[in-house]
């Protein structure tokens, strides 16, 4: 049959942001697992959309294994980039890992598509995706494509949303 062409994808974002439970959502249900767990180190998941097959290095986020993202930032043709949209006060530290990523010499000068999820919108103390933007100012990336959606990990909300649009970016 025809076969889908292959992306990897950076998964990124402090710890408890919920990108191993999105990413985990974007998988045939039978492949989703029930128990999710803090990632150590990363862990390497694959996911399919009409016509792209992901594969994705789903990242630590924990202070201690912050330094692992940048040896796959060189394999990496697009980021997804998880916030805690409820954790205002870790908000100025997910900036501080997202300026130094985008200063990084191998994310620097790429033309890299990049998605946000503004996740937990569910819980009542979420801040809206436009403030999340805002708080880590988007705006002044000019040199990449990017795009924000406010997601719900735990129900799926917002997730095809932002995954259509990478795949629009990358096809
Ligand atoms: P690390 O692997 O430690 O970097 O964390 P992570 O970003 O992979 O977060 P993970 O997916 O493990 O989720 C952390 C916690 O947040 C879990 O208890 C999830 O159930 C919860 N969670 C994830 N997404 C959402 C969401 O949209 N809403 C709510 N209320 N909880 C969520
Ligand atoms: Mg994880």
């Amino acid at each position: 049959g025809l076969k889908k062409k292959e992306v990897h994808v950076l998964c990124l974002g402090l710890d408890n942001s919920g990108k191993t439970t999105i990413i985990n959502k974007l998988k045939p249900s039978n492949a989703q697992t029930q128990d999710i767990v803090p990632t150590i180190g990363f862990s390497i998941e694959k996911f399919k959309t009409s016509s792209l097959s992901f594969t994705v290095f789903d990242m630590s986020g924990q202070g201690k294994y912050r330094d692992l993202w940048e040896h796959y930032y060189k394999e990496g043709q697009a980021i997804i980039f998880v916030i805690d949209s409820s954790d205002k006060l870790r908000m100025v530290v997910a900036k501080e890992e997202l300026d130094t990523l985008l200063n990084h010499p191998d994310i620097k000068h790429r033309r890299l598509p990049i998605l946000f999820f503004a996740n937990k919108m569910d819980l009542r103390d979420a801040v809206s995706s436009v403030k999340v933007s805002q708080l880590l100012s988007l705006e002044n990336i000019k040199d990449k494509p990017w795009h924000i959606c406010a997601s719900d990990a735990l129900k799926g909300e917002g997730l095809q949303e932002g995954v259509d649009w990478l795949q629009d970016q990358i096809t």
